[in-house]
């Protein structure tokens, strides 16, 4: 039986990559927000995922605003990585873990989520940039990945509860493939960032530190909202976080928070990253 053996939570800011590519991980403006990996770097060495379920949105490569899946799952022999136009290096492609992409899939189909399927399918910045952080200098990726990309873009978007439901759904998905695999789950994007209009720049520290607290502890918590509201607190792309609360209803019920850092501003956003694992002691 595959097992989740964590989940990381971060920030896919495009400016990321091109601190990568520029070898500015030290700068004093970068490096409060790579040190925040450090602890999941130590976790990696005795985690060892083989497979990467990642909870992401696309930002118009793969999906334009004619076409916009609410919920996409990729089900490829492999997933290229394409810049949509922020100036980035191309980043290493990614091999799927097909067989586990169709037993989500079906498993999915079988709850009644009515999801769109993707046999050949780019990724972008919010895939490719959380692995780098994650793998940093990799010469290839050490993981096979099934990536779920949520429509955060064009209104209407899906409800955190349904998120927080969907991501559940994969979770259970996960627990009954019969391969011995070792799962982990990463949801990219957020926290508050707004990069248009009157409220460019806008961020919310209250806000964050509550869904960061409500995501380890009670995630039902984050659904009494709609994602209009999520939009009003956090900013209209700090509703990325939707990918955060998938990817936590795919960890189970029980989780420690192992890490977390946030830190203000990376580009337009407040940057964060979170580490949880199952929980070591059942909650009574
Ligand atoms: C920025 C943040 C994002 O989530 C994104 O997809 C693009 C840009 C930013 O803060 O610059
Ligand atoms: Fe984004």
């Amino acid at each position: 039986m595959a097992q989740v053996v964590g989940g990381v939570f971060t920030s896919h800011v495009p400016a990321i990559g091109g601190a990568i590519a520029r070898g500015a991980q030290g700068d004093p403006y970068w490096k409060p927000f790579f040190d925040g990996f450090k602890p999941i770097h130590t976790w990696l060495r005795d985690a060892r995922p083989d497979i990467v379920v990642a909870f992401y949105n696309d930002h118009g490569l793969n999906f334009f605003l004619d076409k916009m899946p609410t919920f996409a799952v990729g089900a490829a022999p492999s997933y290229r990585n394409a810049d949509e136009g922020w100036g980035l290096p191309l980043f290493k492609p990614f091999e799927g873990a097909v067989d586990l992409s169709w037993h989500i899939i079906e498993a999915l189909v079988q709850d009644e989520f009515d999801i769109t399927t993707c046999q050949d399918m780019l990724v972008d910045h919010a895939l490719a940039i959380p692995c780098e952080l994650i793998w940093p200098h990799a010469e290839s990726w050490p993981v096979k990945i099934v990536p779920i990309a949520i429509n955060t873009v064009q209104h209407p978007l899906p409800s955190p509860h349904r998120c927080l439901a969907l991501g559940r759904a994969v979770g259970r998905a996960i627990a009954s493939w019969q391969g011995d695999e070792r799962v982990m789950v990463i949801g990219t994007g957020g926290l508050s960032h707004q990069l248009e209009g009157e409220r460019a720049g806008h961020i919310n520290i209250g806000y964050d530190r509550w869904c960061m607290d409500a995501l380890a502890g009670d995630p039902d918590a984050l659904t009494a909202q709609s994602s209009l509201d999520i939009v009003e607190q956090a900013g209209s792309q700090g509703v990325e976080i939707l990918n955060w609360i998938a990817a936590r209803g795919a960890m189970g019920d029980h989780v420690d928070e192992t890490s977390r850092n946030y830190h203000i501003p990376i580009s337009n956003t407040a940057a964060a990253t979170m580490l949880l694992t199952p929980a070591v002691a059942p909650v009574a």
